[in-house]
């Protein structure tokens, strides 16, 4: 008999629900909160409030594109953080209360694990062990990936998330929350030489990225100075300028990593995932360091419960369940 799990995401301003059927996803319903837009980031209450406000019809439909009754499900999969805790919540309690009202099992989620899993969503999936660089608005980490269930964090950021780099950059330049598509969209105007921004280099495999968001803060307030539309004038070489620099960041301790631990299965995974440019110097390096690289699908990168879905299944395939007092957690580690 088919098995079929309901996952749940809302750790942060996308409230999602996906029905995965055997391993495959049947629907995978995304609403994103817009919002947040003029506010420069997410409100923590506001996003509560609309999870809670729409967690239901995100169900519902994502049970209507399934073509799966409430009455089929055999277990519900849910975020339990790292995230936002109200938001966390929301999910969290309907989970529970919907294990209960159809007595199945409740399969609490690690959504950067998630995130990684996402790559077994569709063909290829990467052969283990691999290496992932996790990227994504709170987090920034190399993953080494055992297998499906146990993964070991090798580095990480000590400050902000690169994503969180992209937003607040973006911020000054005039961009609303989230920025990353559109500095991602800018540059491909640009030139990405045009402004040096410094390079940040952690000990081991770990970032920095606040380094890099105070030295563009400098850098406006004195061009400004002398020239009030400095910006405007020069905004298509900027993003350029400045994702060059994150991805530089970004690139060099991954490729010391893999090489340092003769990992050659190398996948990237998360929001961050989704910008064009690091899509494209992953796959280059496909030839230049002969790794099989995987680059995940934009849908399963930015926030999604289909990703929730899959890292529930293969839990759900070796029974690891959660009891029903199970909590949210914040700062939920590996
Ligand atoms: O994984 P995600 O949806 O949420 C978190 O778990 O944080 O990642 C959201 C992040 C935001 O910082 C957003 O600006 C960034 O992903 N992002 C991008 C692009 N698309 C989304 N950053 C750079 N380039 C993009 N194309
Ligand atoms: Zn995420």
């Amino acid at each position: 008999m088919a098995s079929n799990i309901i996952a749940l995401e809302s750790s942060c301003d996308e409230t999602s629900a996906s029905i995965i059927q055997d391993g495959k996803v049947l629907s995978n319903t995304i609403l994103s909160q817009s919002i947040h837009e003029i506010y420069g980031g997410v409100v923590p209450e506001l996003a509560s409030r609309a999870h809670q406000q729409h967690i239901i019809s995100v169900v519902n439909q994502a049970l209507k594109e399934a073509g799966v009754s409430i009455n089929e499900l055999d277990a519900i999969a849910v975020t339990q953080g790292p995230g936002l805790l109200g938001a966390l919540l929301v999910g969290i309690s309907f989970a529970k209360g919907l294990s209960i009202a159809k007595n199945i099992p409740l399969i609490s989620v690690n959504h950067m694990q998630a995130h990684i899993l996402a790559h077994f969503i569709d063909e290829p999936r990467p052969n283990f062990p691999f290496l992932c660089l996790t990227i994504s608005g709170g987090h920034t980490q190399l993953v080494l990936v055992k297998n499906h269930l146990d993964m070991k964090v090798l580095g990480e950021t000590q400050d902000d998330a690169v994503g969180e780099a992209f937003d607040k950059i973006g911020k000054m330049l005039g961009f609303p929350y989230p920025s990353g598509y559109l500095i991602d969209e800018h540059a491909k105007a640009g030139d990405p030489e045009k402004f040096k921004f410094p390079l940040t280099s952690m000990p081991g495999y770990n970032y920095s990225f606040s380094g890099i968001k105070t030295a563009m803060l400098y850098f406006l307030r004195d061009q400004l100075k002398d020239d009030s539309s400095f910006i405007e004038k020069n905004l298509n070489d900027l993003c350029a300028s400045i994702q060059h620099t994150l991805i530089a960041m970004l690139m060099e301790k991954l490729i010391l990593c893999a090489n340092e631990n003769g990992i050659k299965d190398i996948a990237i995974a998360g929001g961050v995932a989704a910008n064009s440019q690091i899509r494209n110097f992953v796959r280059g390096f496909s030839d230049q360091y002969n790794w099989k690289t995987y680059i995940p699908k934009l849908e399963y990168c930015t926030d999604n419960a289909a990703m929730i879905g899959i890292a529930g299944y293969y839990k759900y395939l070796q029974g690891v369940f959660s009891d029903l007092t199970v909590i949210p957690d914040a700062r939920l580690k590996f």
